[in-house]
């Protein structure tokens, strides 16, 4: 369901030398041989993942939905992403959910928590509180401020009904709150670490509340997890992107990459993207850093840069979408005072398709900017559970090419231990 070209971006005649560190990669994820074997629980998920513990959430959500006006989703890293990448991606970004959902804890902002406070004032709304550790300040602190709202507008019999956890099955202070408080919750395995979990309950719950049909998301993980397991480096798509930008990287020493999408509601994905391989990679003193703009909008403001600013630091990864939900056809004007009839005739889409071409070329040829080309057809839910599981495929191969631990983050704990001393935490 992916297509990756790499014509413009590296000599794919290098591929070949690393056929017999693919397969080697390949077999240490499988057998679980590599650093960080704890954290592999996402691989076999599409497959494994519990049917019964998917039942319930759905039972719960769609109970819920019937109820509520907004979710507040409390999240951080890993604990936010992903679901917002899904929801915006397969339900757009103007649409009128039956649900909307509203993502909070993810800052400290003293203005939007309180603005989103006062928005839910007359609202009906249900809470999904999402840490693995449970420990995590920024959610922490939002937690405490919305379960006061609901219990005080609700009491705390409905509160207790409209709260759901979704967290470490033993251990944490979240767990222990949502047990003395009887909070439905649901399980973030042991063996998968945030920014690998859009698939488990952390962005499952989030997305039946939002409406989305999560048996779909699942069927594309599931096709993306057949499709990704070949070690075979010619007919695994995921693993030619990774070697794709590990040459880029490691050969001709790029020091960024840049994924680019022309679709607006595919602007999280890039940012769970970030997260994904920044937080995998970046170690070590290694890594891509990774980037993103949203084109045509950041043509307009870094357009000029990446034409003509300084050379060599980083390339471009295209995301092409071939098949949009929604298209329409332009038409002539029998003024023609804004000199568009030219266009007439073609669909937006058309435009948009011929745009992306146009700035490739413009990027690549005149700029000598790599272009790595990842094309898909459509942003519906089965593309979103493909694409999700593709990229994390990608990542552990691309991680353990340059020879680091994909599945810790040792750089965000420095962070979070600096501020507990900070703030006099004991
Ligand atoms: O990917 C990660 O591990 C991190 O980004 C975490 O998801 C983030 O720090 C939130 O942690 P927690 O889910 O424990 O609250």
């Amino acid at each position: 369901m992916i297509k990756v070209n790499l014509a413009k971006a590296i000599d794919e005649k290098l591929l070949e030398n690393y056929h017999q560190e693919v397969k080697k990669i390949h077999q240490m994820i499988h057998n679980k041989t590599g650093p960080g074997n704890e954290f592999l629980g996402w691989v076999e998920w599409p497959k494994d993942y519990p049917h019964d513990e998917f039942m319930a959430m759905e039972k719960l959500g769609k109970a819920l939905q019937t109820e509520i006006d907004v979710l507040v989703v409390i999240g951080i890293g890993g604990s936010y992403l992903g679901a917002r990448a899904a929801i915006e991606m397969i339900n757009g970004l103007s649409s009128e959910p039956k649900v909307k959902v509203i993502y909070v804890g993810n800052t400290m902002s003293s203005t939007y928590t309180k603005q989103v406070l006062e928005f839910l004032a007359n609202k009906e709304f249900g809470i999904c509180v999402v840490s693995k550790s449970g420990t995590t300040t920024e959610p922490a602190i939002a937690f405490r401020l919305f379960k006061e709202l609901l219990e005080a507008k609700k009491g705390k019999a409905i509160a207790q009904q409209r709260i759901v956890a979704v967290t470490d099955q033993h251990r944490g202070a979240l767990k222990e709150l949502a047990t003395t408080e009887g909070y439905a919750s649901f399980v973030i395995p042991d063996d998968i670490g945030g920014r690998f979990s859009v698939l488990t309950p952390v962005g499952i719950f989030a997305m039946i509340v939002a409406g989305i049909d999560i048996n779909l998301v699942m069927q594309g993980a599931q096709e993306a997890y057949q499709d990704t397991l070949s070690d075979d480096l010619t007919k695994n798509e995921a693993y030619k992107y990774a070697v794709g930008r590990y040459l880029l990287n490691h050969n001709e020493n790029y020091l960024a990459e840049m994924l680019v999408t022309y679709e607006l509601q595919l602007q999280m994905v890039t940012e769970w993207w970030k997260q994904l391989f920044g937080e995998s990679e970046g170690k070590d003193g290694k890594g891509l850093l990774p980037l993103s703009c949203v084109f045509s909008t950041d043509l307009h403001s870094l357009g000029q840069f990446i034409q003509d600013g300084t050379k060599n630091i980083f390339f471009e990864t295209v995301i092409k979408v071939n098949q949009p939900e929604l298209d329409l056809t332009l038409t002539a004007d029998q003024d023609n005072l804004d000199g568009l009839n030219y266009l007439a005739g073609k669909t937006l889409h058309q435009v948009n398709s011929i745009a992306i071409d146009g700035v490739i070329n413009a990027h690549h040829e005149t700029g000598g900017v790599p272009v790595i080309l990842l094309e898909f057809k459509t942003m519906d839910a089965k593309m979103f559970g493909y694409l999700s599981y593709w990229f994390m495929r990608a990542c552990a191969m691309s991680a353990y090419l340059l020879g680091i631990n994909p599945f810790d983050q040792p750089g965000v704990e420095v962070y979070k231990l600096n501020m507990f001393k900070l703030l006099g935490k004991k």
